[in-house]
């Protein structure tokens, strides 16, 4: 039934297309607009939330949002968090209820402190933002649960590539055949530069752990003071469920025709360690001696067992 489904959209919407830009892999619609993204000049107040696609972006996006809004309820619900928070890289592919324009021409009309989030790897970032000392945020998911909620988003996501049979979709995330590349890269990119540029690194995990200890760290490297109550309420705001129901975070304001929630949901699952029902064994064990390979140098600490 779900094929189906797919399959008559497939005429909707057409899938991107990959393209190599920079030693990365792009969708086509994005890597077309590039060049005005890395001249973009952000603001010394800018906020920018840096992540691999599928890691928890969103939630750390509402988060932020709603931290430097004291939780207000009124303030979080006043618009979806395509339209709070830009996308910097986004075109202009979706209607105006989802996202005004570009994420370089919503960020013309937002109003400072801007919450930007960005999937591009740290050598793609634009300059300016290391330049002014922008804020940076940087959420990292461990792997395996990570390629998992990729290979639904693209089932559901029908502007995004094909994404074949499960076996072939991790082989293309292990060899950094999908879109913004190699997985590892990433993580590593950003965790090699953290000192240097004061980034604020964070785990899924550790937001799955522990979210009041994250909100508050977030809270203090963003140099806001918030009330206990206002913190916890934020907490409870921004839980996976509430944000499931909340109707300014689920995407549910996406057409069917973009995110086709009827065969995955965006708020999907939201769980450590979701991969145990995606691997076999066979698959597990090749993606960790690959794994080893390319992650044992750099030490970081991902969690995969909460
Ligand atoms: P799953 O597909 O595993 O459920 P991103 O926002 O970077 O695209 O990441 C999406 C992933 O984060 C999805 O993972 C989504 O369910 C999960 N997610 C979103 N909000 C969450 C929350 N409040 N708590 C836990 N997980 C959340």
């Amino acid at each position: 039934k779900d094929k189906q489904a797919m399959s008559e959209n497939q005429t909707v919407m057409p899938r991107a297309l990959l393209v190599p830009v920079k030693g990365i892999l792009l969708p086509d619609h994005i890597a077309k607009d590039l060049d005005a993204v890395s001249a973009f000049c952000p603001h010394p107040s800018d906020i920018l939330i840096a992540a691999f696609p599928k890691s928890g972006s969103t939630w750390t996006a509402e988060i932020v949002d709603q931290l430097l809004h004291n939780g207000d309820v009124e303030s979080c619900r006043r618009a979806p968090i395509t339209v709070r928070t830009a996308f910097l890289e986004a075109i202009n592919i979706l209607p105006p209820i989802c996202r005004k324009s570009s994420g370089l021409h919503q960020l013309k009309e937002m109003a400072p402190p801007r919450v930007i989030k960005t999937h591009l790897p740290i050598q793609m970032v634009p300059v300016g933002f290391w330049e002014k000392k922008c804020k940076t945020i940087y959420v990292a998911r461990n792997a395996k649960d990570t390629v998992v909620s990729f290979y639904h988003f693209h089932h559901m996501n029908l502007a995004s590539p094909e994404p074949g049979p499960w076996e072939s979709f991790v082989h293309k995330f292990m060899h950094g055949e999908l879109a913004w590349g190699y997985w590892h890269d990433h993580v590593k990119g950003f965790w090699e530069e953290q000192e240097k540029r004061d980034i604020l690194y964070l785990f899924y995990e550790d937001m799955k752990e522990n979210p009041r200890r994250e909100v508050e760290r977030i809270m203090k490297y963003l140099d806001l003071s918030l009330s206990d109550d206002d913190i916890g309420h934020i907490v409870e705001l921004t839980t996976f469920k509430n944000m499931k129901e909340n109707p300014m975070t689920n995407f549910s304001f996406f057409p069917p025709e973009i995110y086709n929630q009827s065969i995955s949901k965006f708020m999907r699952k939201g769980e450590v360690g979701d991969w145990k029902n995606h691997f076999t064994p066979e698959q597990s064990a090749a993606f960790d001696e690959d794994y080893e390979k390319k992650m044992k140098q750099a030490n970081i600490p991902f969690k995969t067992e909460l």
